[in-house]
């Protein structure tokens, strides 16, 4: 047993113990943005001399990538009649790290959530039931590793169980609970709920009732001692009926423990002066080197090597949430415009892929597609585009407008959630006082989209040192970790000094 009395590190210089729940990691395991942030902000603060381990699924590339491993536990968990082993590694040389080992749930390759037909496995909220438990068990010291954390930081719905799984236990260690995406619930039939034998208190509008289903995030949201997003906006957005989903009242009534951190990113990873995936190396003080890139990215999409070409970039994934429909509109509008080209990689709803498809082979010279994911793409877009868009219907936080920032590349962007918060729009006033960084648009459609894209492209024909200054200012902000991640520190002391005592009722 470890000595130290359990919560007592409210001082401000003490180290805290944190254990940091996802169900994705980079370099482990990613399908988005949590997993940039669960692989990049524990790091932050392992380095900031916390005592931090990250906790996943043992899904099989995590196990593989995790080498060496040893068994750390065997786990005897309700609603789960096989043991299950707990394995224990280590990340980047100094961050432990916990795979939960369940192989007939977790023990399938790709996508975490989906299978190859596309739709979500039909055993999530088994797979992710197990997965809270195994974590409960790690929070009160039941896992054999002779450390209990003072706080649990869980991270979306494939956690939501861990607050209310916690709550009646004594002791117990302090929960916060962030959210990712409100839009992803973990919704599952009423019989799950008997099936996965979670305590009958817990089927309850105050608890994980939402609407005769089964809400995982509802867990996260009613029991945790501290909540928060992944941007000041979206912390608003979200009590708001248009971003609330019915779980606005919720969010209200527990607004005096909300709040919004914004994600920092990866300052090392994400870097234009030393990323061993992009043709040429620049920073803020060579911004003009970025042109090569430019050329590099025509060459490797195939579309006409034109210096004259203003080229738009996107990444991310083929949803609504990311207005990826108003691009489509948009595409054969752009192919008409000379010296305009449009590049974009993605992966996600058949019908978007189908129709991006369709529109690069029908504009072979302006707009060049890649479905599929790929991370070192991904780094060669942000480096080689001049825009990079991102017209989000709603949007937590958004990672690549801060890569954008940090790449030279101007954002255009929806005035929402992490991106209101990011991008200030060019207007006579920011240009004057020098804080411009990019192209902010306010409705969610696409001739709003078309307006900040003219914007820009006239902006783009002004003297050139115009366009740098936007670039470069926008390669000067500072997105990295330890700012957030010292406000991390902040909310956990908060909720370990200020835990809820009873269910919310
Ligand atoms: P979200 O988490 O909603 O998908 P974010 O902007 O927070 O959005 O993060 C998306 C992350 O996933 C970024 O790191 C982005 O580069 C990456 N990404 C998304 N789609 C792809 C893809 N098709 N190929 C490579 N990287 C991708
Ligand atoms: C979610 C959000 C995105 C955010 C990411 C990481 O997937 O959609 O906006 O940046 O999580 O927090």
């Amino acid at each position: 047993m470890d000595n130290a009395a359990p919560f007592s590190s409210t001082d401000s210089q003490q180290s805290l113990k944190i254990l940091f729940a996802a169900s994705e990691a980079q370099p482990l395991i990613k399908t988005g943005g949590l997993a940039d942030v669960a692989g990049s902000l524990p790091p932050t603060l392992r380095h900031m001399n916390h005592d931090i381990r990250l906790i996943l699924p043992a899904y099989p590339e995590v196990v593989e990538r995790a080498i060496p491993l040893k068994e750390a536990a065997t786990l005897y968990l309700a609603g789960h009649t096989e043991p299950v082993r707990l394995l224990s590694g280590m990340l980047f040389g100094h961050l432990p790290l916990y795979l939960v080992d369940a192989p007939e749930l977790f023990g399938r390759p790709g996508n975490p959530y989906v299978g190859p037909d596309g739709h979500d496995w039909p055993d999530n909220a088994q797979r992710f039931a197990l997965f809270c438990r195994a974590v409960v068990a790690v929070a009160l010291n039941q896992a054999d590793q002779h450390w209990q954390p003072d706080i649990i930081h869980c991270n979306d719905w494939q956690t939501g169980l861990v607050p209310p799984l916690l709550h009646h236990e004594g002791n117990r260690p302090a929960t916060l609970f962030t959210i990712h995406n409100l839009a992803y619930q973990g919704l599952f039939d009423q019989a799950i709920f008997q099936q996965l034998q979670l305590p009958s208190e817990l089927w309850s509008h105050e608890g994980l009732e939402f609407h005769d289903k089964l809400s995982f995030i509802k867990g996260g949201l009613a029991f945790a001692d501290r909540l928060n997003t992944v941007s000041p906006t979206y912390a608003d957005e979200i009590c708001t009926s248009e971003f609330g989903y019915g779980l606005e009242g919720l969010l209200r009534h527990r607004q005096n423990r909300l709040s919004g951190i914004l994600n920092g990113i990866d300052y090392h990873y994400w870097n234009p002066a030393a990323d061993p995936y992009i043709h040429q190396h620049f920073d803020h003080n060579t911004f003009e080197l970025k042109q090569i890139n430019k050329q590099q990215l025509q060459q490797e999409m195939g579309l006409p090597q034109n210096k004259k070409a203003f080229l738009l970039g996107y990444v991310g994934r083929l949803v609504e949430q990311k207005g990826i429909d108003l691009v489509l509109e948009l595409l054969p509008k752009l192919a008409r415009i000379e010296n305009i080209q449009v590049v974009l990689l993605g992966s996600g709803m058949a019908h978007f892929e189908e129709a991006l498809s369709d529109a690069s082979e029908r504009y072979l010279d302006n707009i060049a597609i890649h479905i599929g994911y790929n991370e070192q793409l991904a780094h060669r877009i942000e480096a080689g585009s001049d825009c990079f868009l991102m017209p989000s219907r709603f949007e937590p936080c958004g990672l690549n407008q801060l890569y954008s920032l940090r790449y030279g590349t101007v954002p255009i962007v929806r005035h929402t959630g992490g991106l209101a918060d990011t991008v200030v729009d060019v207007t006579a006033q920011s240009l004057l006082d020098g804080s411009a960084t990019g192209f902010v648009f306010d409705h969610p459609t696409a001739p709003a989209l078309w307006e900040a894209i003219e914007r820009a492209i006239e902006f783009y024909h002004r003297p050139e040192s115009w366009w740098q200054k936007l670039a470069v200012t926008g390669m000067q902000q500072d997105f990295s970790w330890p700012s957030s991640a010292t406000q991390y520190v902040e909310l956990y002391r908060e909720a370990i000094l200020n835990p809820i005592p009873n269910p919310v009722r």
